[in-house]
């Protein structure tokens, strides 16, 4: 906490400005003192180091909503909805000297849309490290919750990481990958975190930010998104209420979400149901013009068109979305 820092600071400094009074008269006395506040000095200095030489977790940090607008805009294609509920969504739980919980949110999309892209976006915009940052911390659950016969185990491993990890940063990020993969009520133990409790055995959960990323409720998204294409609509006239209600109701009821039958959507523990809408041929071309331009080298349209060119699109008759969006745009661009 950055008062008690302070606090303890504070004393450290009174300590030494005594000592320093008492030197005038009192050798030994002075020698005790000083060397007491040496230790209080060592010992405050090696609970909080000083952050240019080891990360912060600065609660207060002010949170730059301008830039991660920009950021969004600049490096995530055809995803208006998305954008504008995590950016209004950030703003809003950062801007709250209070939250009433930890901020929660789902995002789901077909695979290659964008999802880990953003979680990675929101991540450096709240610790500039991203996902290096001690305070930022991906569970792929393929990797950290592989068996079905454990599901206790890893339910309380997740419970005491959070614990010890909140407690250490309270505005720490928890990024949940690949939920459709993770054994149905694994999820729930982390329930009391995300529920409107003050504290929870001593410790507040509220200045945290939990992430999901998910597959499941795609087919959803890709098939609204495409109604609206064949109904001649335009696709940045789609609006969040179109598919919101539909997207919490069709994962809490997809045995492979993660969410099944869930008790944070039940609880409505979830604050934000992010859709990540299927990508077109244009979107893809934009991803690899983007790609070009961080590799430093210039975009040339021709290479653009052949690598958009070579992913696949579906539906069989319409070819309107990439299958895998812009996913393999880097290793076909390396081809090239
Ligand atoms: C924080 O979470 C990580 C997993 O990302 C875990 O390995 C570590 O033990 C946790 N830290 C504490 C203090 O619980």
């Amino acid at each position: 906490m950055p008062s008690a820092g302070r606090l303890g600071g504070a004393a450290v400094l009174r300590l030494l400005l005594a000592a320093q009074a008492v030197a005038a008269f009192e050798p030994v006395t002075t020698t005790l003192v000083v060397g007491g506040a040496l230790s209080l000095l060592t010992g405050y200095l090696y609970k909080n180091p000083p952050c240019r030489f080891s990360e912060c977790c600065l609660v207060e940090r002010p949170f730059d909503a301008e830039a991660l607008k920009q950021d969004l805009e600049k490096k995530l294609f055809g995803q208006h909805l998305a954008s504008e509920v995590i950016l209004k969504a950030l703003t809003g739980f950062k801007n709250n000297k209070n939250p009433k919980k930890a901020l929660t949110l789902s995002l789901h999309g077909w695979t290659g849309t964008g999802k880990n892209f953003v979680s990675q976006i929101v991540a450096q915009s709240l610790h500039p490290k991203g996902l290096k940052s001690n305070f930022v911390h991906l569970f792929i659950p393929t990797l950290h919750f592989p068996h079905e016969n454990q599901i206790s185990l890893y339910q309380d491993q997740l419970q005491k990481w959070i614990r010890g990890n909140v407690s250490a940063c309270a505005s720490s990020v928890f990024i949940f990958d690949e939920m459709d993969k993770l054994h149905p009520g694994v999820i729930d133990a982390i329930k009391p975190f995300l529920d409107y409790y003050e504290q929870v055995d001593g410790v507040s959960y509220r200045k945290a930010i939990f992430i999901f990323l998910s597959n499941a409720g795609g087919d959803l998204i890709t098939k609204a998104a495409l109604d609206y294409w064949r109904a001649g609509k335009k696709r940045e006239d789609l609006q969040l209420k179109d598919l919101e209600a539909m997207l919490s109701v069709g994962v809490f009821n997809n045995k492979h979400s993660g969410l099944w039958h869930s008790g944070l959507i039940h609880k409505n523990l979830i604050d934000y149901f992010v859709p990540f809408l299927p990508l077109e041929y244009r979107h893809v071309k934009m991803c690899v013009r983007a790609e070009m331009q961080a590799r430093g080298s210039a975009v040339d349209e021709d290479v653009v068109s052949r690598v958009a060119n070579e992913m696949t699109f579906s539906p069989k008759d319409e070819k309107v979305y990439s299958d895998k969006g812009c996913k393999t745009v880097q290793s076909r661009l390396d081809f090239h």
